[in-house]
């Protein structure tokens, strides 16, 4: 699904990504581990192709990602939700929802035009799923940052891309919802051979609903192994605060 041939990322002041090589097989669910400022979001909006690589080359689907614009294309292979999850605040939850739909239906369609009886089951099927089917026509500003999230997800729900990239998904909720949160994430994938690959601080959910985890520390993989291989050992030394690039 996902092919990285040397890719790297450097901002002026700091080097977010090393150059690395790394292939993503279809179906396959991927977690992205590592202390704050490792590199995680930048690996996934590499991946989503809202950045742009300093040099290597990433192909999605065996399609080169610098050719595949933002659009349609780009929105039915990857959906991208990100870590601040840039939901439209005064818009209610039903139209934040069917934006998933955006690369698809066009912006102006899916935002000013009146939801129509098919669109708004859709999102309120999206929205039952996670458990806030009542919140539909609220303002989205007026919903918890868990809610949010939830919308957020929602959205990914209905864009239906063939690989799923979340960053931190559940970092604003309650340990019980994150884990019912994860578990959907996964299952959703599964359902239809998706791939997902979801940064997180979590261990227990990574070990319990992923495959793979891949462990970033400095902007370079310290592990990329299947998530048995795992140890505390292991995720020690990726977290350890000492051994951390101060000068980062
Ligand atoms: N737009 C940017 N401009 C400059 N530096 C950036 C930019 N984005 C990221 N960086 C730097 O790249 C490094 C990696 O950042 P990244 O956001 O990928 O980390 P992260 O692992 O997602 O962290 P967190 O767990 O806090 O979300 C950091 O040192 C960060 O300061
Ligand atoms: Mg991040």
């Amino acid at each position: 699904m996902f092919l990285l041939e040397g890719v790297g990322k450097a901002y002026p002041r700091s080097v977010a990504l090393e150059p690395l090589s790394m292939r993503i097989d279809a179906g396959e669910k991927v977690a992205v581990l590592g202390p704050s400022g490792s590199g995680k979001t930048t690996l996934l909006h590499l991946l989503g192709g809202v950045i742009q690589p300093d040099h290597g080359s990433i192909t999605i689907d065996d399609r080169p990602l610098a050719y595949l614009g933002p659009g349609r294309e780009l929105a039915g292979l990857v959906g991208v939700m990100h870590q601040q999850f840039d939901l439209v605040p005064h818009l209610a939850v039903v139209h934040n929802v069917l934006a998933g739909n955006l690369g698809r239906w066009g912006t102006l369609r899916s935002l000013l035009s009146l939801v129509s009886p098919r669109e708004r089951h859709v999102a309120l099927n999206a929205l039952d799923r996670l458990g806030i089917g009542d919140k539909l026509y609220e303002r989205t500003s007026t919903l918890s940052g868990g809610e949010q999230q939830r919308v957020a997800m929602a959205r990914l729900l209905v864009q239906t891309p063939k690989a799923i990239l979340a960053d931190e998904p559940v970092a604003s909720l309650d340990p019980a919802r994150a884990e019912d949160l994860t578990k959907l994430l996964a299952e959703v994938a599964a359902d239809s051979g998706r791939t997902l690959v979801a940064s997180l601080h979590s261990v227990d959910l990574t070990r319990k609903y992923f495959d793979r985890a891949v462990g970033l520390r400095n902007g370079r993989v310290q592990f990329d192994s299947p998530v048995g291989d795992v140890t505390d050992d292991v995720l020690e030394r990726l977290y350890d605060i000492e051994g951390l690039d101060s000068a980062r």
